[in-house]
């Protein structure tokens, strides 16, 4: 038998702390992207914007649909378009903000299971390393890379694996 133990960790920003100028400026972008979000369901309101390696910002909200399963959130939407419309660009930084009708939230918003798992492939695939940066009124999170989201992940290695 043996037993894994592994740690993960991110860092906190107080509101009067900054978090660096780049930081904030997708935060912002992010918020921004957040007022295109199609929620009539849930009326949460989610955007998300992607640094890329050129220093372009590709941001993306979440759509939601009357068959439920057919919405998409933001972070899958923003990766999607960086990917469709610059492909080839490395994403560097993805920070994520959302309001649920009284403002944006004062604890931050995680990325759901799905998106943390297409964060893993966008990584996985370029060779590099995401920050998720996690923004609320209360406090914002970095967080340096999907492992620390997502620590036993499946990914492509799995599928060779049960290859014939
Ligand atoms: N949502 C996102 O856009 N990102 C997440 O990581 C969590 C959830 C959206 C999906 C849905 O439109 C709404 O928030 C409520 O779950």
């Amino acid at each position: 038998m043996k037993k894994t133990d592994i740690s993960i960790g991110w860092t906190e920003y107080e509101p009067g702390e900054d978090p660096g100028r780049e930081r904030t400026e997708l935060i912002l972008a992010a918020i921004k992207a957040s007022g295109n979000a199609y929620a009539p369901y849930s009326g949460f309101r989610v955007g998300a914007a992607l640094r890329l390696e050129n220093g372009k910002i590709i941001s993306g909200c979440n759509v939601e649909n009357a068959a439920f399963p057919s919405g998409v959130c933001a972070e899958r939407n923003a990766i999607a378009a960086a990917s469709s419309s610059m492909p080839g660009v490395t994403p560097v930084a993805i920070a994520i903000a959302a309001s649920g009708g009284e403002g944006f939230t004062a604890e931050p918003v995680p990325p759901c299971g799905n998106c943390r798992q297409v964060i893993a492939e966008e990584e996985y695939r370029n060779g590099r390393k995401i920050e998720i940066i996690l923004y609320g009124t209360n406090k914002t999170i970095v967080i340096q890379g999907v492992d620390n989201l997502l620590p036993l992940k499946f990914n492509t290695k799995n599928l060779s694996q049960g290859s014939p």
